[in-house]
């Protein structure tokens, strides 16, 4: 990630994050729940990108959903992203990013989604 590594959660700090173009992404770093936003183009059509602890997908353009990346089966991070379903290494288990289900296990739970919006050219997800 780029050089913001504020304790604080000022309003600079944040516009900090939203200019940086590496990546693209921002992560809310203030004790809250994990949050991030992306450049809606910036998220692959019939994929999806991992940004910190969210999954942010978009199955079809201009359809947006988000995912915790703690994993259904034993709470392990999803941290990989091939094409249309993400991976969590820990024991292999495989999630369709459209649905959040799993396409092959040992997970038998869907991921758990996070609120997600899109303003403006820009995703927004998880907890504000
Ligand atoms: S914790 Fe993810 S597959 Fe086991």
């Amino acid at each position: 990630m780029g050089p913001v590594r504020s304790q604080s959660c000022s309003r600079r700090a944040f516009l900090l994050g939203t200019a940086t173009t590496f990546a693209g992404a921002f992560i809310a770093a203030c004790g809250k729940a994990p949050s991030a936003e992306v450049a809606a183009t910036q998220v692959p059509v019939g994929s999806a990108v991992i940004v910190d602890k969210i999954i942010i997908a978009q199955p079809t353009e201009g359809q947006f959903i988000a995912y915790s990346t703690t994993c259904p089966h034993q709470g392990n991070p999803i941290t990989q992203v091939d094409g249309n379903t993400v991976r969590c290494p820990s024991h292999g288990s495989v999630f369709d990013i459209a649905t959040g289900q799993p396409v092959s296990g040992p997970a038998t739970s869907a991921m758990t989604t996070v609120p997600v919006s899109e303003n403006g050219g820009t995703v927004t997800a998880g907890e504000a």
